[in-house]
């Protein structure tokens, strides 16, 4: 149903190809992690190409709660001011962290191992998402918390008065509850060993290397442990944000899909645990070159050429699912516009991400006139080659990604396909529909 609040959008084909350069907006992990690391340094941190999207700049007001000064530059670079680990202030008032999984959960680390309270909050759908992961591990370090009924939002966190040193092994494969355990471990007396069966993304260990934290990491038979030094001194530093891959997916499948596209994603950030959806779509039969690869600030990126051609339905590997995990709904899509089955497995996490994914997918390809089969941990897509009807209108649940992945399937499927509310891109990626349109999406206000 559309409510008189929402901002619905129809996508449709109209036989034009999308081409141009897609220069997508900055990595959202790693812009939440800068300004976190920023504030938790003493002295200055500039950050270049921060992601100003809605997640990232509630992450901004919380650091400014903390005592953090920060200022957006006249070259659109951010300096971030810190007060040094242990050097948080209480903040005077509740944190809303809006629809930020990541931001919130990020941040509770951060201030787990200072003798401070803070009240913690978001929107309908992230009061929703389980906090006990992160709270629960956190109180190893001597956190109290006070969360809602199974661990959820409004959660008052108290850092501890006197902080412990931890060894923890995390079974979930998250690289949030990771990140929030590295961050409470800063302001902990000695090591604190992290372990993980799950390669999730790296970039708080890549990032707290860059601002001079001890931090060792040892690969596992099965998994990696991360050994960090506590009550750390950290040094200011630069950081460039590159542009982030999982915004990139959406332009690079749309450039799929539509016959006769081809479009440049330049500077996109190209870390391996990252890349997962990239592989998939190889395997699929995609074109996907990469140039001039090269690093940035300790982070691989490259140009990214993406020519259509018809895709192939395959099946993913389930351990491919950490370097991939937010790009399901997009990849979903490209499966049905696949020849064949794609069968996607290991995913019971995607039903507590900022909808249950599972099932928005799979309501989605339905309305669409897709058949797939939703199970406990995955979904079996039979592929209908271009031949997608289309001519649904997709209920969004408040998760942007399930948002612009429907408008892109809109622009290759025989029929316009609508979204219900567009308003939760702005979480992620403000300029998508912007950008889609440069490219010749055709996207409109339905009658
Ligand atoms: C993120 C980790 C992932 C991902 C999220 C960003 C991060 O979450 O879904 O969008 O920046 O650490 P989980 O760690 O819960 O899998």
């Amino acid at each position: 149903m559309v409510h008189a609040s929402s901002r619905p959008l129809r996508s449709h084909s109209a036989g034009s190809l999308l081409g141009g350069t897609a220069a997508v907006p900055g990595d959202k992990s790693i812009s939440h992690r800068a300004l976190i690391l920023g504030t938790l340094c003493v002295g200055e941190t500039r950050i270049a190409g921060l992601l100003e999207a809605e997640d990232v700049l509630n992450t901004a007001a919380a650091m400014r709660a903390f005592g953090a000064q920060l200022e957006r530059d006249q070259d659109g670079s951010w300096l971030v001011r810190g007060v040094g680990v242990g050097g948080l202030g209480e903040p005077d008032d509740v944190l809303d962290f809006g629809n930020s999984g990541t931001g919130s959960r990020l941040v509770m680390g951060m201030m787990a191992t200072t003798p401070i309270r803070a009240v913690f909050t978001g929107d309908a759908s992230l009061r929703r998402r389980p906090m006990g992961r992160v709270l629960e591990p956190l109180r190893l370090f001597g956190a109290e918390a006070e969360a809602g009924e199974g661990g959820r939002m409004p959660i008052t966190l108290r850092g501890a008065r006197v902080a412990l040193p931890v060894r923890h092994h995390l079974t979930l494969a998250s690289a949030q509850v990771k990140s929030a355990l590295l961050l409470a471990a800063l302001n902990a007396p000695g090591r604190t060993t992290i372990s993980q069966a799950a390669l999730t993304r790296d970039h708080t260990e890549r990032m707290l290397r860059a601002f001079g934290a001890q931090i060792h990491v040892e690969p596992l038979e099965t998994g990696e442990a991360i050994t960090l030094m506590g009550e750390a001194e950290l040094g200011a530093t630069s950081i460039m944000v590159p542009r982030d891959p999982s915004s990139a997916a959406f332009p690079v499948v749309a450039a799929l899909l539509v016959p006769g596209s081809e479009i440049l994603v330049p500077d996109v950030m190209l870390n391996p645990r990252r890349t997962g959806l990239f592989a998939a779509l190889r395997a699929m039969g995609a074109s996907l070159e990469v140039t001039n690869r090269r690093d940035s600030g300790g982070e691989e990126i490259g140009d990214l050429k993406v020519c259509s051609g018809p895709l192939t339905g395959i099946e993913v590997p389930p351990d491919w699912a950490p370097s991939m995990i937010d790009e399901y709904p997009i990849l979903a899509v490209a499966a049905a516009f696949a020849e064949g089955r794609t069968v996607l497995r290991g995913l019971e996490e995607l039903r507590v991400k900022e909808s249950d994914r599972l099932a928005a997918i799979a309501a989605g390809l339905k309305a669409l006139g897709v058949s797939v089969d939703e199970l406990a941990d995955g979904l079996i897509i039979e592929g209908r080659g271009m031949d997608v009807q289309g001519g649904g209108l997709i209920a969004t649940h408040m998760d942007h990604r399930i948002a612009m992945s429907f408008l892109v399937a809109g622009l290759a499927t025989r029929d316009a396909v609508t979204v219900d509310d567009t308003q939760m891109i702005a979480t992620s990626f403000p300029d998508f529909c912007d950008l889609m349109r440069r490219l010749g999406a055709n996207f409109a206000e339905p009658d």
